[in-house]
Order: structure tokens, then sequence, then C-alpha cells
């Protein structure tokens, strides 16, 4: 029997930032029961899969990407018993969750490390980076740490005289992967959750579990750079190998993707193998990519050449929790272009739709952000607000899930959601956009629904189409299907004149609804974007 390509291929996948999904008990702080009260209206939107952030017991310096006990559940979240029937409930309606696995790091109240700080012959201390300091007392090398560059990555323990590694906040010590006990630690967190039915994993910062072992300076001219976004050594790649191995044990296709945080996209598809490490991996230059139609056309084509290469299957990403939200990008970037308040204002939501389209139809698997299907701006977040280390909070902002003025999140004794809610909340939220076709809601479950309709769109053939200059396209096809997708980057109409397309193409698709459903006449409105079938 041949076998078809593995689900996590055909998939959308959606992250969910626990803390500002859905909040069940009035705390202010989302929570996995406020997740299973939305799973319905996760399967209405269409989406395959569930990417949930990390809720683990932690002492939330990173609000969970340090964790102090990765077999658990914060009791902020719910516990083991709430995330079963979490996990029961969304494969009961066909959805797929995967969870974050960090393994680079862990809390600096995590017993290990705890442990491990003891004294330099406590059993863990191995389990961690220790270094003496240089001649000089200055940190044992140039590293810089995430979040301030300015920091180095290593904090004196004064009562062991020792520095330790943490390549991000010093609450965040970097695990010692040349320590076989960690990969085997690892491996029953690994299983521990595979066996509770998880579908696999998102690995946190996974290109850095391998480092290199004479821990040399990062050159001059990247110094102030993150280590994190510079950390690239073969070591990693045997152990994604065996991590791989872990995950093939087990039935049913499960899927680890990987956080690869290299500015790279050839650097990030070696994280592939040869189809033996990483089954996906995030791609993020893209992201950071302006919206021009010369910086994705350049994006897409590293990526087809990297990949295709390697027959490795990319992924698309416009937003997560790192990074301001890509409708509040694109806008800072036209007003600092010199576009006007007003004409940003017009082209915020049109630009944002247009890119989705891009997102979902493109040759790869596309993760969508919780509150992208909102068309979601970051909230504007006041000074005394302000609680993340890397200044993140804006896309990190509750979901408004209806109208009222307290968006559907439960407030008891007065207790007020732990960030303040996006721009618009009012009239932008899940329920008000439901009830309006026209809505980016909309748009996003009608493009869902046209990939998960056509192989020729969610596996099918990328090619790239030579247009007039402003628009971007391309043809999907296969399996006896074709599809041009074509994206205006421009506030203009733009002709797309005789030759490029074949006649008598119809809109099965367009980002604003502008002549969806009639023939194509040959024209691309403003900020538009539209899917031609025949
Ligand atoms: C990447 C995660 O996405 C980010 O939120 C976190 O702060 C760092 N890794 C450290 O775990």
């Amino acid at each position: 029997m041949p076998t078809g390509p593995p689900w996590w291929q055909e998939a959308v996948f959606y992250q969910i930032y626990p803390r500002s999904f859905a909040d069940s008990d009035g705390d202010g702080v989302g929570d996995l029961a406020g997740i299973r009260a939305h799973l319905d209206d996760l399967a209405w939107l269409g989406v395959d899969a569930l990417w949930i952030s990390p809720f683990y017991p932690s002492p939330m310096v990173d609000f969970g990407y340090d964790i102090s006990d990765y077999c658990d559940v914060d009791p902020l979240f719910g516990s083991l018993d709430v995330f079963d029937r979490l996990v029961e409930e969304a494969h009961a309606l066909g959805l797929k969750v995967i969870i974050d696995w960090v393994p680079n790091h862990t809390s600096d109240r995590h017993p290990w490390f705890v442990d491990a700080r003891s004294g330099r012959d406590s059993a863990h201390r191995h389990w961690y980076v220790w270094r003496d300091a240089r001649a000089d007392g200055s940190p044992p090398n140039n590293w810089a740490a995430a979040f301030d560059p300015t920091a180095p990555a290593w904090t004196l323990d004064d009562a062991s005289g020792q520095w330790y590694l943490h390549l991000f906040e010093s609450a965040q010590p970097d695990l010692n992967w040349d320590e076989p006990e960690v990969a085997t630690a690892m491996d029953g967190v690994l299983r521990f959750w595979l066996d509770r039915g998880v579908d696999g994993f998102r690995a946190d910062v996974v290109h850095c579990i391998g480092k290199d072992p004479a821990l040399p300076d990062d050159p001059e001219a990247v110094a102030g750079i993150p280590h994190c976004a510079l950390n690239d050594v073969p070591v990693t790649h045997e152990r994604l190998r065996h991590i791989r191995s872990v995950l093939d044990g087990y039935p049913g296709d499960r899927v680890m993707v990987g956080e690869v945080y290299l500015l790279s996209t050839p650097a990030v598809a070696t994280y592939y193998g040869e189809g033996d490490e990483l089954h996906l991996a995030f791609n993020f230059p893209p992201l950071y990519a302006p919206w021009r139609e010369r910086a994705w056309a350049e994006c897409i084509g590293n990526t087809v050449e990297a990949f295709d290469a390697r027959g490795a299957w990319p992924t698309w990403v416009l937003s997560n929790h790192d990074n301001p939200r890509h409708r509040s990008r694109y806008d800072r970037a036209a007003a600092r272009a010199g576009e006007d308040e007003a004409t940003v204002a017009r082209r915020s939501e049109p630009r944002a739709r247009a890119a989705a389209v891009l997102l979902l139809t493109l040759r790869g698997t596309p993760f969508l952000y919780q509150g992208d299907e909102l068309g979601l701006l970051d909230a504007d977040v006041p000074e005394d607000r302000r609680v993340d280390p890397g200044g993140r909070d804006g896309c990190r902002a509750p979901i408004p899930w209806d109208g009222s003025d307290t968006h559907g999140w439960p407030t008891v004794d007065g207790v007020v959601p732990w960030l303040p809610f996006p721009p618009d909340a009012g009239t932008r939220n899940h329920a008000d956009l439901r009830r309006d076709p026209s809505s980016a809601l909309h748009l996003y479950r009608r493009l869902i629904a046209l990939r998960h309709g056509s192989t020729a769109l969610a596996l099918g053939t990328f090619e790239p189409i030579e247009l007039p200059e402003g628009l971007l396209g391309y043809r999907r096809f296969g399996d006896g299907e074709a599809w041009v997708v074509i994206v205006n980057f421009t506030d203009r109409p733009i002709r797309v004149g005789a030759g490029p397309l074949p006649d008598r193409l119809r809109v099965a698709l367009a980002s604003d609804g502008i002549g969806e459903g009639g023939p194509f006449d040959g024209s691309v409105g403003a900020d538009q974007a539209v899917v031609l079938g025949n």
C-alpha cells in the first residue's frame, strides 16, 4: 500500500500562546480550560493542528520558557488531567496537538540547576555549562545574551566562583548537552508527553543544543548579535538524529518542528538532515522581510532553492509571540518609509489580508499565530504594564472574543487581563467578525478551506510567474489542477497584461472579496491578492 504524505505536510497549524488565548477562571491569565472552551471555534476556522506554547511549572521570568518541571502543568494553566482532556477533545474534533519543548535551557529554579549550583561536586553540576573567568576576570567568552545584547551570556555564581552560560536570561541556564545524562533525561521528557498522546513538539531554539566545546569568542564583526542567532555547529545534527529516532519510534507520524533561529534559509534547511533530523523547521527570513514584492520573491526563491535541493518541506510564518504582528510591522515600516498616517490606516488591513493569501497558498506548511485570523494589531502597552524582558508584550495581548467590556475574559474581583487588549477590540473580536462574512476571519476560513480542497494548493508544484513590477505571482499545480496566485504590493490597481496567464481564469478567492466568484478581468486591485482558477 503506498503511503500518502504525512499529515503535517498538508496541515495548517495554529499557535496558541496560552496566557493570552482564553481565560476560564477570571485570574486574568489564559489557561488550558480556556483553550478547551474554544476548540469548536478553531475547528470551525478549519485549522488542523494546534501548537501550544509552554504551560509547564515555571517562575515565569520568560513567561513559561523558563521551565522548572518538564512533566507537569503549572497550576496557573490547569493540571495534567485538564491537559489530557484537552488532547482528547481536540483529537475528537480532528485537531492534532503539538506542545513546546524547551531543550536548550531550564529555569534556574529547576531542581537540576538548584543542585548544580549547590557546589562544584554536585550530581548535576555537569548538566549545565560552567567555566572559570578569563585571566582578567571577565566572562569566559564574548557571547551576547538575547533580549539585552549588551549583557553577556554568562552569570557569575559567587558561591563557586564560576560562571554559568545562559543564551537568554540569567534565570534560564543553558543545559550541557555534551553530558549524556541530559540527553537521556530529555528523551524521558519527550516520551512522557508522547505517551500522553501529543502529536509532536515545537522545539525551542533547538539549533543551540550543540555548542562548540571550545566555546570560542564570536567574531568581532558580529559581537553584540545574540549568540543564539549565530550558534550553528555539527554536533547538533547528531543529536537531532537521535531525537528523530525517538519520535519515529511512535506510531502516527509524530512531528518535531524546530525553531532554528538562524537568519539564513540555507542554514535552516540543513536542520532537516537527510530527512532524518527535524521534520519541519521555522524559516524566519520571510517573517522579517518587508512588504515588498522583490523582498518576498527573494525569500520564496531562496526557500525553494534551499529546501527543494534536499527534499525538505518548508514552513511559512508571518507572526508569533516573539515579534510584532505582521500587520503592525508592515504599518510601522510604511510609516518609516514616509507613508502618511491616513494612508497607513487605510492600507493596514488590506495588506495583512494579502499577506494571509501568501501564507496559505505557498508551498509548505503554514503556521498561524492566534489573532492573525482577526487581523489584530499589537496592543499599545503603557510603560507601567510592560512585563516581558524581551519587550514583546504588544503581540501577546489577550484575544478579544466578543465586543463586551471584558471581551469574553471573565473578571473576578476586578482582576483585569495580564495585558491590555489590542486596538478596536470592541468591533475587532471573534464574535463580531464571525457574523461578518466579509471579515478577515472569514477570509482565513475560506483560504484554509480552499487549501484543504485542493491537492495542488496543499502539496503541488510551485512555479513563479513573471509579472509587471508591484505584483508577485506564482502557479501551484498538480493532480490535474492549476491555480494562479497574484499579490499586488502597491496601492494602485495593476493590469497583468496579456501573455503571462492562461485565458478564461476566474477569481476563486480575493483578499478583499472584490470580484470573487466572477471572471478575472486582468487587473489586480490595490493591496489585493487573488487566487485564480479555471
Ligand atoms: C524562543 C521562544 O520563542 C521565546 O519566546 C523565548 O523567549 C526563547 N526562545 C527562550 O526560550
